[in-house]
């Protein structure tokens, strides 16, 4: 168990050394088009961030259903960390610094649309810190919340990403 955890830590570090040198790299060397190729990817890194947002509090629900220590518990456990470190952690970071390095670049930093949108990319990042939260907790067992909880909070990126979404695209001020 606790080689496992040494792994996946080094696996953390190395990927974060890897991005962010070449972060570093592309900032240094600002090919043309930079901008769009960054904005192309900040949009990925978005869709997969919010896939597994919208997903995480799905497995919740059924995983309430499911007896602790069951097969079917230890399974939901796997498939919840898994979401959360691949996917949702690593798309949260990469949407973060390009979303911040386009608001720098693209001149966005006096737009108050832009602050409008941070503050519910905040809320949904706050969201985020719960989701962690919660894994935890199913994973040791001790759920603390009803499945009409998360059925509840499932709604909430929805209602998050579409504003977002709204704010960046018809930027209305
Ligand atoms: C994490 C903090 C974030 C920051 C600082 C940020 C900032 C930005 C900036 C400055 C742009 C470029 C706008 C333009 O060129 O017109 C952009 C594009 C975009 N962002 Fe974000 N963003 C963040 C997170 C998100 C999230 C969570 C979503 C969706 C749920 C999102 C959706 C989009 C979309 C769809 C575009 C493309 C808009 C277009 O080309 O018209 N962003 N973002």
């Amino acid at each position: 168990m606790n080689s496992e955890v040494t792994r996946r830590a080094i696996r953390t570090v190395v990927s974060l050394v890897i991005t962010a040198a070449l972060l570093g790299a592309l900032a240094l060397w600002r090919p043309s088009g930079l901008y769009l190729w960054l904005k192309a990817v900040h949009v990925v890194a978005v869709i997969a961030w919010m896939a597994g947002m919208l997903y995480l509090p799905r497995l919740f629900v059924y995983h309430c259903d499911a007896e602790a220590g069951s097969k079917q518990s230890e399974t939901f456990k796997v498939m919840e960390r898994r979401l959360l470190t691949v996917i949702i952690n690593p798309a949260m970071i990469v949407a973060w610094v390009l979303g911040l390095w386009l608001a720098y670049d693209g001149g966005w930093l006096s737009a108050p649309w832009l602050y409008a949108k941070l503050a519910l990319v905040v809320a949904l990042s706050g969201l985020h810190g719960f989701y962690a939260r919660w894994t935890a907790a199913f994973g040791a067992d001790r759920n603390p919340h009803s499945q009409k909880f998360y059925r509840i909070i499932n709604e909430v990126p929805t209602i998050l990403m579409i504003g977002i979404v709204i704010l960046v695209i018809v930027k209305p001020f």
